[in-house]
């Protein structure tokens, strides 16, 4: 099976979803939580985590937004976890998901759209290793 680091963003600690969003990964038949923490993310894990986005427009106002308040980092584990949290999440600009995923049922926002959630598994052992450096 794969893991996945997912990251649920400011907005959704501030808005009180984390419960509703949990529920949604934690439902999914075949997946569980396996690394859970609460925590406000110092620039530099940010600069790490979103590195790629460098330079772009949208990265310093994302940053900062990052850096807003806690957020809810967690390690999901289970089949075709990768994929299947992304599909949940919806895509990235909330107005252009569909109702029933997050972001589309919780969001108007592109920078505030709730969830993170890795691309690949690439993506997911290099994000697991800057939030959670003791998972084995
Ligand atoms: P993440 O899971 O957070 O990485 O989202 P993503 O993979 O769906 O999008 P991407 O990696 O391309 O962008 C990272 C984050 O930057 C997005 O989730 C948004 O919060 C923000 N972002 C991306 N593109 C834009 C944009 O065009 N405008 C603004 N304002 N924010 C953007
Ligand atoms: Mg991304």
């Amino acid at each position: 099976s794969q893991r996945t680091l997912v990251l649920l963003k400011p907005d959704a600690v501030r808005r009180g979803l984390v419960g509703e969003i949990l529920g949604r990964i934690e439902t999914k038949a075949n997946w569980q939580i396996v690394a859970l923490e609460l925590r406000t993310l110092e620039r530099e894990v940010l600069e790490q985590h979103y590195g790629e986005h460098m330079g772009k427009p949208f990265y310093e106002p994302l940053m900062e937004f990052m850096a807003s308040g806690p957020v809810v980092a967690l390690v999901v584990k289970g089949e075709r976890v990768i994929e299947g949290v992304r599909a949940l999440a919806g895509p990235t600009d909330p107005i252009a998901a569909a109702p029933g995923s997050i972001r589309g049922d919780f969001g108007t926002i592109v920078r505030e759209n709730l969830i993170h959630a890795s691309d690949s598994e690439e993506s997911a052992e290099r994000e697991m290793k800057i939030f959670f450096p003791g998972l084995a």
